[in-house]
């Protein structure tokens, strides 16, 4: 397993719509694991390949509450196959926009095709924190962020700030 470096906004690889994955084999094991490693070193619950420079349609998530057992996942090719008319506004946060949260209304529940790590097509309902991030993780898939749901001054607020991170950490 190895770290990988997560992109931060703005980057051109976080607007890509990705390609999706032929197959899976020891190499993409290899990259949900790693994305999951990392993930979880950030902290967070979510990344998406684009995040760490892969352009491909691979997410990985763990919404496990930290009283829960973990319970992490790796979703190749996902797709969304059914949402609920009733929807849910979380305040939502991205390890590409670091410390920026803000409220995205979404579908409450969904239904997703996908495919796991040995190659084998599953469906899955997802409700309450998994569902948002199920969501927000396939548009990164899409080059899509969750700032992309706000107004327009907000969203070039929340991106002039991340410049600003970017100079900094550039300087260090
Ligand atoms: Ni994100």
């Amino acid at each position: 397993m190895s770290l990988r470096n997560i992109l931060i906004h703005p980057d051109p690889r976080l607007k890509k719509v990705c390609a999706p994955l032929e197959g899976v084999d020891s190499a993409v094991r290899k990259l949900a694991t790693d994305m999951l490693e990392t993930m979880h070193d950030a902290p967070g619950i979510g990344l998406a390949a684009p995040q760490v420079g892969v352009l491909q349609r691979l997410i990985v998530m763990d919404c496990a509450k930290k009283d829960e057992e973990p319970s992490p996942m790796a979703l190749i090719n996902p797709e969304v196959t059914w949402a609920s008319e009733t929807m849910n506004t979380y305040s939502e946060g991205c390890l590409s926009i670091p410390d920026q949260y803000e409220d995205v209304t979404r579908p409450a529940e969904v239904r997703v095709r996908y495919l796991d790590v040995d190659g084998q097509l599953q469906e899955r309902a997802f409700d309450g924190l998994w569902a948002t991030c199920v969501q927000h993780e396939i548009d990164h898939l899409d080059g899509k962020l969750f700032i992309d749901y706000l107004s327009k001054i907000k969203r070039s607020m929340i991106t002039n700030k991340m410049k600003k991170l970017k100079r900094e950490r550039a300087r260090l």
